[in-house]
């Protein structure tokens, strides 16, 4: 069984003042039947680590270096993030492609990294619009679920997140169909290439999910939870999607 994920992303948001939210979401998801993360920038991680207590609200970094330390000024390793209370890392998500010109090559060396430091690594990928409109939205994909993926990665220290690029931050999202077009291309590729152990890794949407539409895109099939960016910085838009995931995942009677 994949044990669903609700993951905030709250990129470069948050101040001390943000650990208010940790709290909240920490006293309200103690009982929740899926997986909360939350992750902050990396100024807040040891603090937010402090702030949840005893809580099973998870932690984790947005990106990491690929070496485990050295003259890299500005860059934090995998290492430091798992020294820091991280349990997890976003590599590969779309604005790092975009701002900083990450590779598949590279996010491959960062989910490795972070596989090194014990971390479980998310990786982004997704299409733009264009690449949508043009009939290229599973090619992009395959081949960006190919190029950085390393080898050797297994369920238990790799997430997959379908995030169109189109869809983030936008407000648009895609179709029920296209999402489950979308996974259902992704098991396939991570079957053929894992054999059996292709159907461990969780696959989990992004893009603009709120929670109005959140219950509508976890019901879809082979959707183990979500990326969320804009509506994780506040308990109160957080907390409807963890709900609506916890109920996605009750045990069926
Ligand atoms: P969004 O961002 O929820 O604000 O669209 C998602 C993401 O970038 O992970």
């Amino acid at each position: 069984m994949r044990r669903k994920l609700a993951a905030g992303n709250w990129k470069m948001n948050g101040t001390r003042a943000s650990l208010d939210e940790v709290r909240t979401l920490a006293a309200a998801t103690s009982g929740a039947r899926c997986e909360v993360l939350i992750c902050p920038p990396a100024t807040l991680l040891s603090r937010a680590n402090e702030a949840a207590g005893t809580a099973p609200l998870r932690f984790g970094g947005q990106d990491c270096h690929a070496d485990p330390s050295g003259a890299r000024t500005g860059d934090i390793s995998a290492e430091q993030l798992a020294d820091a209370g991280a349990r997890y890392v976003i590599v590969g998500h779309s604005e790092r492609r975009t701002d900083h010109g990450e590779t598949d090559a590279m996010v491959a060396a960062k989910a490795l990294a972070a596989r090194r430091a014990g971390l479980k690594a998310i990786i982004c990928l997704g299409e733009t619009l264009v690449e949508r409109e043009a009939g290229q939205a599973l090619a992009v994909i395959g081949r960006q679920l190919a190029g950085s993926v390393p080898d050797g990665a297994a369920g238990a220290d790799t997430v997959i997140a379908y995030e169109p690029v189109w869809a983030i931050g936008t407000g648009l999202t895609p179709t029920p169909d296209q999402i489950t077009e979308v996974h259902a291309a992704l098991r396939a590729a991570l079957l053929d290439r894992f054999g059996s152990g292709g159907w461990d890794f969780r696959l989990l949407y992004g893009g603009s999910v709120k929670p109005g539409n959140a219950a509508e895109i976890f019901a879809l099939p082979e959707v183990d939870g979500a990326l969320v960016g804009g509506a994780s910085l506040k308990a109160a838009d957080f907390l409807p999607i963890v709900a609506a995931l916890s109920a996605a995942a009750a045990p069926v009677n």
